[in-house]
């Protein structure tokens, strides 16, 4: 099991979660972070620090698109261990629905 980063995190992108996680799993993307699957210790602590509740347990239903991703682009992107400055517009994207479509046109992107 790990935890992985969803669709509600494109291009809200808070970061609170980098300041809690203990083993610092986060790889940044553009627009998105993803989790690391071989380094997260499934503690739990990012879930509910998110506020765009971007983040689930791999356990959850409907979770298979995210695990992919998530394992996918951890290896190509730079670890990051401190939040950086969120985007600006990030409250225009909170909830937005099926922003993996919308922000890279598809399932399944080449880059995030
Ligand atoms: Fe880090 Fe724990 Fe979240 Fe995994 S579940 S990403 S170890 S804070
Ligand atoms: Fe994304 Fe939430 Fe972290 S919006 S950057 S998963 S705090």
């Amino acid at each position: 099991m790990t935890y992985v980063v969803t669709d509600n995190c494109i291009r809200c992108k808070y970061m609170d979660c980098v300041a809690v996680c203990p083993v610092n799993c986060f790889y940044e993307g553009e627009h998105m972070l993803v989790i690391h699957p071989d380094e997260c210790i499934d503690c739990g602590v990012c879930e509910p620090e998110c506020p765009a509740d971007a983040i689930r347990a791999d356990t959850v239903e409907g979770m298979a698109p995210w695990i992919e991703l998530n394992a996918r682009m951890a290896p190509l992107l730079p670890n990051i261990d401190t939040p950086g400055e969120p985007p600006a517009d990030r409250e225009s994207w909170l909830g937005m629905p099926d922003k993996l479509t919308k922000v890279y046109g598809g399932p399944q992107p080449e880059r995030i």
